[in-house]
């Protein structure tokens, strides 16, 4: 890839800052160190949140890239900063979960920690103003967001990421409990976009249960620059010799 330059910047989310560069297909990603839970409502920032999971997102898109998954996915910047391909996001936030929690133990009747028999999947409209609706086809395809078929192969896609995910993290001690994925379209095709970080997933450790992911800064649990290193060094090892 020829050098890229950061140009102006395209948007900026809670967590992640996207910026144009001289390539019309390239995107950066910057990774912050800010932090928002609850619709944005609860705010923070913690010291190398961005970095780590700048790097977790790195190592696990490159498993998944291995494994035949397409991504968006180029490389990286620098330690922070994620090369990606220019997509359109779908407007849906697609949510396989293992074991119950979070706001399925709040709108359903699972208590927290039942395994689910086989994987559900949620998908919520991907909208702050309308507090992420959940979705089911119908709802989709009537405003808009994706087509039937689209919304039957992101489905198919977030089952085999959470085969893939489950299987690599169980070696690492980490049990994935729920994550939050997001697509794109690009060439007629779909694509992996966002990111997979501490943010975007609920990691329990499976020996004790201990939450290793934003759920320490949403519940104030404890430590989350810790937390996320914990998390990091099982990952990524790589970046600690
Ligand atoms: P939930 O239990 O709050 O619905 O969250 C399910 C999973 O999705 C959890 O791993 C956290 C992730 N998530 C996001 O990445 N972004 C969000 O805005 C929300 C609400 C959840
Ligand atoms: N990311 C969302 C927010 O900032 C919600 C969450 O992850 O809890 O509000």
């Amino acid at each position: 890839m020829p050098e890229i330059e950061i140009k102006d910047e395209l948007y900026s989310g809670k967590a992640k800052t996207i910026y144009n560069t001289n390539d019309p297909d390239v995107m950066v990603s910057h990774f912050r160190d800010s932090l928002t839970a609850f619709d944005g409502k609860k705010k923070s920032e913690a010291e190398k949140k961005g970095y780590y999971n700048a790097q977790i997102s790195k190592k696990l898109f490159e498993m998944l890239e291995d494994a035949g998954i397409k991504t968006h996915y180029l490389g990286m910047l620098d330690d922070e900063r994620m090369l990606v391909q220019r997509v359109e996001i779908i407007l849906i936030e697609v949510i396989p979960r293992n074991i119950a929690a979070g706001s399925i133990t709040r709108k359903y009747p699972f208590e927290e920690g039942f395994r689910f028999k086989e994987p559900v999947v949620v998908m919520d409209y991907k909208s702050d103003e309308h507090g992420d609706p959940m979705l089911n086809d119908d709802i989709a395809v009537a405003l808009g967001v994706a087509t039937r078929e689209e919304i039957a192969k992101v489905k198919e896609l977030a089952l085999k990421i959470n085969e893939l995910l489950t299987t690599y993290l169980e070696k690492q001690g980490l049990l994935l409990v729920d994550f939050k994925l997001e697509f794109g379209r690009r060439n007629g095709e779909i694509v992996l976009a966002d990111e997979i970080s501490c943010d975007t997933c609920r990691f329990w450790d499976a020996g004790t249960g201990e939450s290793l992911d934003k759920d320490v800064f949403r519940f104030d649990k404890g430590d989350v620059t810790g937390t996320y290193e914990k998390v990091a060094r099982r990952i990524v090892p790589e970046i600690f010799e």
